[in-house]
């Protein structure tokens, strides 16, 4: 039978896929990252154009979005007194039944996967496969953070007081994953929290909040809101009754929103402007596969995502190196999310601005190698683009673009390329491609990024595995990481208790 007539056979999706490597030792025991969904089974051939389908006349999310605007200083008052009271009843509840409502949110977001792709890939522009493991991604948020909250309760000698209120205020980029690891951390950990999702993806958090509803959280303890008035922008993320704010977005909005209540602990994960060292030693059918796939997944749209890919020596020359990164990047389907095919989909917006110029100008001494091509009337659409020529200190050496832009330099050495990256003032993401043990020793212990990946790209952090946070001007707050062991210690108050005899 051809794989056609196979499709039609499977009438249930069978969407496990593991490639994920075996739990390794020391990981804890109990928690399993979630298999994302193996695109080359044919049952789920039939699941993802069914949600392809949905896509183009998508309603999800429009309901919850559009009856949870707040109009005035005096309706966000009553949200967050309601969010504070609610709190006594969430944390009287107890770790442990806490623990059991976040498990069940997990199921549910599974249950609801389809869902959740479908919303976002109208709302967001998000492909299938970009937006699958940011689905795992989110249920492995609930349970670990799930086990994470109990234990607070099992620390010697320390009493854990939990926040009253958090205010999470998420991206648009990873719209179920980085709203739901928020929300899910501050609700392990015994506080209630008011999200207000980006308003690109307004309706993707709203399915999100409805799977953790449905889940048992109850609606007082987890509020969702949008801002009617722009206005209430600052009083919401500076009301006196807020005693932790969550943020994912721009240094630059970290800061502004720090600069209305400066005694509001903050936990913000801001700016990248990411690079890849590929050296001399490196796989480079590896290295052009993860460059290319690092920085145009999502259309470059990933705080981690590759910016930069830096040269070393001898690289700088290879024409089988240049070769198969251009044939890698040239031959990536850009179009719309519901074809199935497609790998780089649009920007959230017509291109403006920084990411406009970034696809359009040219600094000095730079040239295309390939020409970002606009394929929509809108600005939406673009062909990925490579600049080589990009000189230390530029203005492309030194900005995050959000867009699907790379960026080619060239070091005469491993330590020069270290230092192309340490001049950059953001450190959330970095790679290498070397398979010497040396370079990778050195590496590993000069360059400032949150995250080190070595010999694989460097989008796609994974609960428990890789907890993901930056350094530099990648991050503001507590500096733990989010899908860590000690991302829930900095939600709350420490104590000392009676040692007990
Ligand atoms: N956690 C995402 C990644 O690793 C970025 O937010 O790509």
């Amino acid at each position: 039978a051809s794989v056609n007539e196979l499709t039609d056979d499977i009438p249930e999706p069978h969407r496990i896929q593991d490639r994920r490597e075996p739990q390794a030792p020391g990981l804890r025991e109990g928690f399993k990252n979630t298999p994302d969904t193996d695109p080359d089974l044919p049952g789920n051939r039939a699941w993802g154009r069914d949600i392809a389908e949905r896509m183009q006349t998508s309603q999800l999310g429009i309901a919850t979005s559009e009856n949870n605007w707040v109009g005035s200083a005096e309706e966000l008052d009553t949200i967050m007194s309601r969010g504070v009271s609610a709190a006594e009843e969430w944390q009287s509840l107890g770790a442990n039944e806490r623990a059991a409502i976040l498990h069940r949110a997990g199921d549910v977001l599974e249950s609801k996967r389809a869902d959740l792709l479908e919303v976002m890939g109208a709302e967001c522009g998000k492909t299938i496969d970009q937006g699958d493991p940011e689905v795992s991604e989110a249920i492995d948020f609930a349970h670990y953070y799930a086990e994470r909250g109990r234990d607070l309760e099992h620390v010697d000698g320390a009493q854990f007081v939990p926040s009253k209120l958090t205010v999470v205020t998420p991206p648009w980029n990873f719209p179920t994953a980085i709203p739901a690891g928020s929300t899910l951390s501050a609700l392990a950990s015994g506080s209630a929290v008011v999200i207000k999702p980006a308003h690109q993806a307004k309706r993707t958090g709203a399915v999100m909040v409805e799977a953790l509803w449905e889940a048992g959280v109850p609606r007082d303890v987890l509020q969702y809101v949008q801002l009617g008035e722009r206005e209430l922008g600052a009083q919401f993320v500076s009301h006196p009754s807020v005693d932790r704010l969550i943020l994912t977005g721009a240094y630059d909005t970290a800061k502004l929103f720090r600069s209305f209540r400066r005694d509001l602990p903050l936990l913000a994960e801001t700016s990248g402007k990411n690079a890849i060292i590929v050296t001399p030693s490196a796989d480079y059918d590896l290295a052009a596969k993860d460059v290319a796939y690092s920085a145009f997944g999502h259309a470059g749209q990933k705080c981690s995502a590759a910016s930069l890919v830096i040269l070393v020596g001898s690289v700088a020359t290879s024409q089988r190196f240049r070769n198969q990164l251009l044939d890698a990047v040239r031959s990536l389907k850009v179009g719309s999310p519901w074809d199935l095919q497609t790998q780089v989909g649009p920007v959230i917006e017509p291109a403006q601005g920084k990411l406009l110029r970034g696809l359009t100008t040219l600094g000095e001494g730079e040239s295309w190698v390939i020409k970002p091509k606009q394929l929509d009337e809108l600005g939406k659409v673009w062909s990925p683009g490579i600049r080589e020529g990009v000189k230390r200190g530029s203005e492309y050496h030194m900005t995050e673009y959000f867009g699907p832009i790379l960026g080619i330099m060239t070091a005469p050495s491993l330590e020069e390329a270290v230092n192309f990256v340490n001049d950059i003032e953001y450190g959330l993401t970095s790679g290498l491609h070397s398979l010497d043990r040396d370079e990778v020793a050195y590496w590993l212990s000069t360059v400032e990024a949150g995250n080190l990946y070595i010999n694989r790209g460097i989008t796609g952090a994974i609960v428990q595995r890789q907890p993901f946070g930056g350094w530099k001007k990648s991050a503001i707050g507590a500096g733990t990481k989010a899908g860590g062991p000690n991302y829930l210690i900095g939600m709350g108050t420490w104590l000392d208790s009676p040692v007990s005899t």
